[in-house]
């Protein structure tokens, strides 16, 4: 076979294949004028094949970006490699009748006969670009129920914890006005995990560290601690936690450090409580509260004590799959050990 035949017909099917191609195809010379175009590009664009070729290649582009387009070419063919035009911008074309829409474009050097040219291919995206607004408006619209939701059950025990407090005042009997202001208390902590996660970004975790950061100075200042006589200190590393686990976990929180300001130091002992919180590489938290005041008392069995606090401890550890151990003195310390769920 003759060179020109082998050649003309290696054109041949190279025409051929960017003419099925998917995408719109559009070849330009070095002086910026459409050399060839596809079936696809004419659909795309909207003109026809004798309406593009031999035209300056700036009519596909949108007017307040014409006067920057030849500049652009320039860099390309100083340069002529073949990768994606404006990594990282967003392009848009423009169709015959002015409309814009927009695309991803390749940009191919090509040597020919008649010199070197640029073969673009270009996919119209404004089918997956509506998708994605589609799938970012659901997105806020989800979040913005759930902060929503977040506040209303907020606002619900806020309501409970007034009503408490209603009864409280027309109290006498000290025992039941101190059990009473226990479960607001308890109330109250749920009330801050919801507000935590109400004030975070991601609706899903409590950012726990903060939740700590803003529980216990409301429960020094409800048990009207003095700060000279037991200091406190907290090291709490970045621990997120879903909900169903932070409830639980801020709760038993709340149990033993009110336990502490209530039983470890009385009279005017002096001392110190430690609250910290990690979590480990294998996904467990770590959580304990630890004291050096007078020690749990010698008869007390932890497990099946009588009181309120305790059996919510081991209940509520037991939700969260954990375990508790604890020692009785010097320090005291309750120590809760539970896997996080992701
Ligand atoms: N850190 C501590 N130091 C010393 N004693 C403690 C400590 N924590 C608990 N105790 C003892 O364990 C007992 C049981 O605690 P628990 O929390 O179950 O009950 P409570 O605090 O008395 O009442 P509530 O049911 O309102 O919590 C307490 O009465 C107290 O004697
Ligand atoms: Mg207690």
């Amino acid at each position: 076979m003759p060179a020109d035949t082998a050649l003309r017909k290696s054109e041949e099917r190279f025409r051929r294949v960017v003419e099925a191609a998917p995408n719109a195809m559009v070849m330009v010379n070095a002086a910026g004028l459409i050399e060839m175009v596809n079936a696809q590009a004419e659909r795309v664009f909207g003109y026809t094949r004798d309406e593009m070729l031999g035209q300056s290649m700036e009519i596909l582009v949108p007017d307040r970006f014409r006067h920057a387009h030849p500049g652009l070419r320039a860099t390309f063919t100083a340069d002529p490699r073949s990768r994606p035009m404006g990594a990282g911008r967003d392009l848009n074309a423009r169709r015959k009748d002015g409309s814009e829409f927009p695309v991803e474009i390749g940009l191919n050097p090509i040597d020919t006969e008649d010199g070197p040219m640029v073969l673009s291919a270009i996919v119209d995206i404004s089918d997956r670009k509506q998708k994605e607004e589609k799938i970012r408006a659901a997105l806020r619209e989800k979040e913005i129920l759930l902060g929503e939701i977040h506040h209303r059950v907020k606002n619900n025990l806020q309501i409970v914890d007034s009503l408490l407090d209603l009864q409280l005042s027309k109290l006498d009997d000290p025992t039941v006005a101190g059990m009473l202001r226990d479960s607001q208390s308890r109330i109250r902590s749920m009330v801050l995990i919801h507000q935590t996660l109400y004030q975070s970004k991601d609706f899903a975790r409590v950012d726990f560290a903060a939740f700590l950061d803003s529980l216990i100075p409301t429960l020094v200042a409800s048990y009207g601690l003095d700060s000279n006589r037991i200091a406190l200190s907290l090291e709490v590393k970045d621990v997120q936690l879903p909900l169903s686990t932070a409830i639980p976990c801020g709760l038993i929180v709340n149990e033993l450090v009110t336990n502490v300001f209530k039983h470890a130091f009385p009279g005017a002992r002096r001392g110190g409580i430690w609250v910290a919180l990690a979590c480990g590489e294998d996904d467990q938290v770590d959580l304990s509260v630890s004291d050096d005041g007078v020690g749990l008392p010698p008869d007390l069995d932890v497990e099946n004590a009588a009181t309120l606090g305790l059996q919510l401890v081991c209940l509520l550890a037991d939700q969260l799959g954990g375990s508790v151990r604890i020692e009785r003195t010097a320090p005291t310390r309750f120590r809760l050990r539970f896997p996080i769920q992701r």
